[in-house]
């Protein structure tokens, strides 16, 4: 007999203050706000609700222990000991994380302990072999001198991340501040803050020194603008919505901090008539309904060759009625819910908006089940390039399909937005393969494949979505400054 795989117990939580300066600390205000599992819309726990004082009291330990703590005074090799030693700890209870994830998040299990969690410990791990690689230049500059370059941490670094991929999120920004030598304020998403205090407590087990990693729970109008306003932060490092990335951008030129922004998308796929069929459906349909299309780089806009196209729509519709929605628990569910009610809002909104426009919606359209915030699969044929489902990020599991007949057509349709993070192609074709990436303004282009995420890759946005780029070497380079040594020899 088949066993059928069990539920994943629920976990407890167990930190759920701000961590500041090596301690746990309740907010300066006393204040709690809720968190809740989307999937039954129960409150799991009441956390920290951190603001300007908090974060004065965060970025002044971190600003001791960068200026004066033994953090980047410590051989760099040491440093990448440490940092080695939390990915090597965050493995150890990779299943409990995963299901806190799961628990704060609603994404499926399967998802938190298949691809979040062991991506955390691989992009720690990676950034962990930069901390002794990272070094300077010696150049020949004119006259009786010796010129080098220095590489040196940018500073105190603010960093405010979303709720889509909560624990990754603080990984791809802990790992290569801690890297250069920087030293950490994180505000964690509001939804979903309890994974990185977590790896908070991890951190603190695996003996950073107090004040290298600070997480301060709130929200993003009172703790995140203090971070972003303070003057004892030398970087802000955001991923989310481009509005307000806006409104940083704005703030932070006060102080001319340095700023790297992660933001969204309307990322074209293409498939052309010659691609590999049964790939590039189930490439199609990870693209976008992944994550519950709650992805910066959710594959929205599908542009199907005209020959290709209804057989394409089938299988995908086919694919749509078979997803399993349910609860996030069982390791056989596909889909959860949305994160909250405002983002099952505002998919909804964009499903009336693709009606209205006059797109045909071929699967789903609806809520699924009475409890939490799902939505079904939704699929929107005869879109148009101007209708907002194909303009705007809706940031749920709504698809819009759209026609082409020919290649360059379809590049400067894929083009014409304001977003530029990813695109992918599909094709048996190299020549058309590589002329349809180089065409295609966007930071990360996948052919034949999507969302390949690997920590040494660079990424980021062309356009409004985003600004430098992290992951890999690049990545890296966002949290150094160079400073040039000229000694004269005369
Ligand atoms: P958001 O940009 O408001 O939130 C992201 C983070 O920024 C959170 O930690 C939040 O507390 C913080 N924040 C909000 N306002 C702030 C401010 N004035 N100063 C400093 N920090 C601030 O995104 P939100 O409201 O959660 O989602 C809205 C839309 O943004 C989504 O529907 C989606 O389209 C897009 N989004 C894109 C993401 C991406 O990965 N590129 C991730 C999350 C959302
Ligand atoms: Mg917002």
């Amino acid at each position: 007999m088949a066993t059928v795989a069990q539920p994943v117990p629920r976990p407890a939580v167990k930190q759920t203050q701000c961590f500041i300066d090596g301690q746990w600390v309740d907010a300066a205000s006393g204040k709690t706000f809720a968190t809740i599992h989307p999937a039954t819309e129960e409150v799991i726990a009441e956390v920290a609700e951190g603001d300007a004082e908090d974060i004065d009291r965060a970025v002044k330990a971190a600003r001791r222990a960068f200026d004066s703590g033994p953090w980047r005074t410590m051989d760099a090799r040491d440093r990448g000991k440490l940092v080695h030693r939390l990915a090597d700890l965050i493995e150890e209870e990779i299943d409990y994380l995963a299901a806190l994830e799961t628990l704060d998040n609603g994404k499926p299990i399967s998802d938190s302990r298949g691809a979040d969690l062991p991506l955390v410990v691989d992009c720690l791990r990676y950034y962990a072999g930069w901390c002794d690689k990272i070094q300077g230049d010696t150049i020949p500059i004119r006259g009786d001198y010796f010129c080098y370059t220095l590489r040196e941490p940018v500073g105190v670094v603010g960093q405010i991340i979303p709720w889509n991929f909560p624990a990754l999120m603080a990984a791809w920004k802990w790992g290569p501040a801690l890297a250069a030598g920087c030293t950490i304020v994180m505000k964690p998403a509001e939804q979903t803050p309890l994974t990185c205090l977590r790896m908070a407590q991890l951190a603190a087990e695996v003996g950073f020194p107090p004040g290298v990693i600070n997480v301060v729970p709130g929200y993003g109008p009172t703790a995140g603008a203090a971070l972003v306003r303070h003057p004892g932060v030398d970087k802000i490092a955001f991923t989310g919505e481009g509005q307000t990335a806006k409104t940083i951008q704005r703030e932070a030129v006060e102080t001319f901090k340095r700023v790297t922004f992660e933001l969204g998308g309307k990322s074209p796929n293409i498939v052309l008539a010659d691609a590999d069929l049964d790939a590039a459906v189930d490439g199609a349909h990870f693209a976008l309904y992944f994550n519950q299309g709650q992805c910066c780089v959710a594959g929205s806009r599908l542009y199907l060759a005209d020959a290709i196209h209804d057989e394409f729509v089938d299988r995908l519709a086919a694919k749509n009625a078979e997803r399993r929605l349910g609860d996030p628990f069982d390791p056989a569910t596909e889909q959860g819910p949305q994160v909250d009610a405002a983002q099952f809002d505002k998919v909804m909104r964009y499903v009336g908006y693709g009606k209205e426009e006059g797109a045909e919606c071929v699967t789903g359209g609806g809520r699924f089940g009475e409890k939490g915030y799902f939505v079904e699969p939704t699929l929107f044929t005869g879109v148009r390039d101007d209708m907002r489902i194909a303009r705007e990020e809706i940031f749920g599991p709504v698809m819009s399909v759209l026609k082409f007949s020919d290649v360059d057509e379809v590049a400067a349709r894929a083009n014409d937005t304001p977003y530029g993070l990813a695109a992918a192609v599909w094709t048996r074709d190299v020549s058309k393969a590589h002329r349809l990436a180089a065409q295609l303004r966007a930071g990360t282009v996948w052919v034949n494949c999507y969302d390949n995420f690997d920590a040494a890759a660079p990424f980021g946005g062309y356009k409004q979505s985003g600004v430098g780029r992290e992951k890999g070497a690049a990545g890296l380079d966002a949290y150094l400054e160079t400073k040039t040594v000229t000694v004269g020899l005369g």
